[in-house]
């Protein structure tokens, strides 16, 4: 009976994240699903108390608190900015997760079958890749560690064997899981180190790919851990993780116009001894705010590129702002979103939802560059990256080949940032050379502040 209350409190469970996970697929809903899917949280471990009984609760209670309060605290203190560092360690965990679950069944019960011993030991690797990676990658983000590429010779080499000697412990271990403890020891820490080498490997450029792939491994990993400790529900929950994070992994591929394996093993990212970035490109031109409002009084259509200094500088209600004052200016304002602007999926669009930017206003890449010649404004706003022409036109720059918003087609490209240093990719923009962009230096919050002042007198 018991067990059959526990059946259906999964099923409720997972009928739950898939609502939930649905909901998240707009930012109007979005809160709402998080929600949905805490409550399908809750019901899972509760469901599971009552199959496997209330045995040890203490210690799963007292877990389960000291978890709540770092999960409240570090929603409540960590920067909005911060975010994208912490979903890519919260990936990390999910995997160092699921390498100590199917690594504790082991030690509980290490008389397993082939078909088990096999699963543990994938999930085991993919767990520890996906901990170390995540942590490189938070790394990176934070820009504790470089975001050019590390590499050295023979590394592909490396990785290859590495690769091998993997497959050749899986099978190994499955052939006899008892007496294969040691190798188990290696095979963690063989995993540990491929997260570090493989992330570390990848390009500034590249990081939002390798980001949703490691979202995409935690949910692996936890579905081959629940199929260890035979959970239904750790499965489905890692299988809808997985699947939706190679569903994202395919869509930033597509974004970047590279393929997984380029991304994974190509160029990775390096910048060439060929490339512009680093060549003198001549003067930029700046502009001060006054200059700029009577460019924009006189517009008649200006498009709004947001980036990750609008995060920086929390600018989302300042830019809403000015927007509006424009559109009472009879302007036709328009926000184009790069699907990989910012430093997570999405990070635009959810600040924009934040100052509630109307969204019929938001338009995507593809949307807006074949409309692009006829704007009068392109409003650049801490954005870099995502505007660099070296994207379309110079072979030898790591970002070769990335789609990007065409903002120089416009008349006139104003462009807010504080000084000439690089984006996340670490490359030089000519955009900002060119003769119909003025940069408008300075913090984007105030630069905006300065521009909306201007509209007011
Ligand atoms: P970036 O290329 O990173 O450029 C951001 C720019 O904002 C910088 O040049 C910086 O210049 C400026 N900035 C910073 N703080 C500012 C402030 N307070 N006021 C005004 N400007 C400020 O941003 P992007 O164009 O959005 O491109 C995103 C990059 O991140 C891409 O390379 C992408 O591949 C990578 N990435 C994206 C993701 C996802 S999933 N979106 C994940 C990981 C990495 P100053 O310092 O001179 O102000």
């Amino acid at each position: 009976m018991m067990e059959l209350v526990s059946y259906l409190g999964y099923l409720l469970a997972t009928c739950l994240f898939i609502f939930g996970l649905k909901r998240l697929g707009s930012p109007n809903t979005a809160r709402q699903g998080n929600i949905i899917s805490a409550c399908g949280m809750f019901i899972g471990v509760f469901s599971t108390f009552i199959q496997t009984g209330f045995g040890g609760f203490q210690l799963i209670f007292l877990g389960m608190v000291v978890g709540a309060v770092i999960g409240v605290l570090a929603a409540k203190l960590v920067a909005m900015t911060a975010m994208p560092e912490m979903v890519a360690l919260l990936n990390g965990f999910g995997g160092g997760s699921s390498l100590l679950v199917a690594f504790g069944a082991y030690l509980v019960a290490p008389q397993i079958g082939v078909v088990t011993a096999s699963i543990t030991v994938v999930s085991i690797i993919i767990g520890g890749l996906t901990l170390t990676g995540s942590i490189v990658a938070w790394a990176k983000l934070a820009g504790t560690l470089p975001t050019r590429p590390f590499s050295f010779f023979g590394q592909q080499v490396l990785n290859a064997l590495i690769l091998i000697g993997l497959v050749v412990a899986i099978v190994m271990f499955s052939m006899d899981a008892v007496s294969h403890i040691s190798l188990l020891y290696a095979v963690i820490t063989v995993a540990l180190v491929l997260g570090v080498l493989s992330v570390m490997a990848i390009g500034g450029g590249d990081m939002p790919v390798v980001i949703a792939l490691l979202n995409s491994y935690s949910g692996i990993a936890a579905a081959a851990a629940g199929s260890v400790i035979g959970n239904v529900l750790l499965i489905v929950a890692g299988l809808l993780v997985g699947a939706s994070g190679l569903i994202l992994t395919s869509i930033m591929c597509k974004a970047m116009n590279r393929s997984l394996a380029n991304v994974l093993f190509g160029g990775f990212g390096s910048v060439s001894s060929s490339s512009q970035s680093d060549k003198d490109q001549g003067e930029v031109n700046p502009i001060t705010a006054d200059d700029a409002y009577f460019v924009l009084e006189a517009a008649r259509s200006v498009v709004i590129v947001p980036g990750y200094g609008m995060a920086v500088a929390q600018a989302q209600h300042s830019v809403r702002e000015l927007g509006d004052i424009l559109e009472e200016h009879g302007v036709n304002v328009r926000y184009a979103i790069h699907p990989v602007a910012g430093r997570m999926p999405g990070h635009m669009n959810v600040l924009l939802a934040e100052s509630n930017v109307p969204y019929e206003q938001l338009y995507e890449m593809d949307d807006i560059n074949p409309i692009i010649d006829n704007v009068d404004v392109c409003l650049v706003i801490g954005a870099n990256d995502v505007v660099n022409p070296d994207a379309l036109e110079d072979e030898a720059s790591p970002i070769y080949g990335m789609p990007i918003i065409e903002v120089s087609r416009s008349q006139t490209v104003f462009v807010m940032k504080r000084s000439m240093n690089p984006g996340f990719a670490g490359i030089q923009n000519p955009l900002f050379f060119k003769d119909n962009t003025r940069m408008l230096f300075g913090d984007a919050k105030e630069s905006l502040q300065a521009l909306i002042g201007e509209f007011k007198e």
